[in-house]
């Protein structure tokens, strides 16, 4: 069987991808740098058709594969406070994901059918997240799947992670969206100015949506069309790249295109984004 995703990412790209991929687009090149903008949502960036099969083989080859991932409301949220307008909410999540760090697991393996694990381990999908990032990222990266059913969602949260050093300063994920036809709408919710405020559909197929983290965001419940509820899903395929060490050797480094011209700084989109979830 043919696989579907192409062993390099750039072979899915469209020519307006491929310019990005390059560095060749001012506007996109290094957007990330600027600490006012967290998160770019790119459009007509994959081909339109190639990512439609791409979807369709990976739904086909990975929806029976999926982990719940599940984290409610604590029980004690509300009758556990003892002062008026006291209450806390950690993090939230209901999502369905693939095991991809285990070669046994029936995810991975499904993964590997489809071509998927060579695709998100290409050097031109690093190379994606570099340049919107305007970054050198470290290699090799992580690579997740998430799958979004109708309800699913991830409540305010951050991404922050304080405890480890190679990312307590900050680390890029980049998300592309493969949305059934069965989704009515699913959108990321940020915060801007200390207000969550803005909002973005990530509903798409196709889309590129890449994030410099730590932010507060959420993403809202998926909703179905009606009566297409069981064919409603959102996947996400999802890279984190933590930033190149100083001084590491350049085979540990992958370099933003376009790296020692000044980017261009005008709109992309906006936003900003779910890292994992
Ligand atoms: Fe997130």
């Amino acid at each position: 069987m043919p696989q579907p995703f192409p062993s390099e990412f750039a072979d899915l790209l469209t020519p307006k991808g491929r310019r990005i991929l390059e560095g060749k687009d001012r506007d996109v090149r290094g957007v990330l740098l600027d600490p006012a903008r967290p998160f770019v949502s790119l459009q007509g960036v994959l081909d339109a058709g190639k990512a439609t099969r791409c979807r369709d083989a990976l739904d086909t080859a990975m929806r029976d594969t999926l982990v719940l991932m599940e984290d409610p409301i604590p029980e004690d949220s509300i009758l556990g406070m003892v002062e008026n307008y006291e209450e806390r909410l950690p993090k939230t999540v209901r999502v369905r994901t693939a095991l991809m760090e285990n070669r046994r697991s029936r995810s991975w393996r499904a993964a590997e059918a489809v071509g998927l694990t060579a695709m998100m381990r290409s050097d031109t999908y690093a190379a994606f997240a570099a340049v919107v990032s305007g970054r050198a990222l470290s290699r090799p990266w992580g690579i997740q799947v998430l799958c979004y059913s109708p309800g699913d969602y991830s409540g305010p949260h951050n991404d922050h992670h304080p405890e480890e050093p190679e990312a307590r300063d900050g680390y890029v994920d980049m998300h592309i969206s493969l949305t059934l036809p069965g989704v009515d709408h699913q959108y990321l919710v940020y915060a801007q100015d200390g207000h969550f405020s803005e909002m973005t559909r990530v509903s798409t197929v196709g889309g590129i949506t890449v994030y410099r983290l730590p932010f507060w965001h959420y993403t809202t419940p998926l909703l179905a069309r009606r009566g297409k509820e069981a064919d409603a899903r959102r996947w996400v395929l999802l890279g984190t790249f933590l930033d190149a060490a100083p001084g590491a050797r350049a085979s540990k480094v992958i370099q933003p295109a376009g790296a020692g011209t000044p980017a261009g700084g005008a709109s992309v989109g906006s936003g900003a984004g779910a890292g994992r979830g």
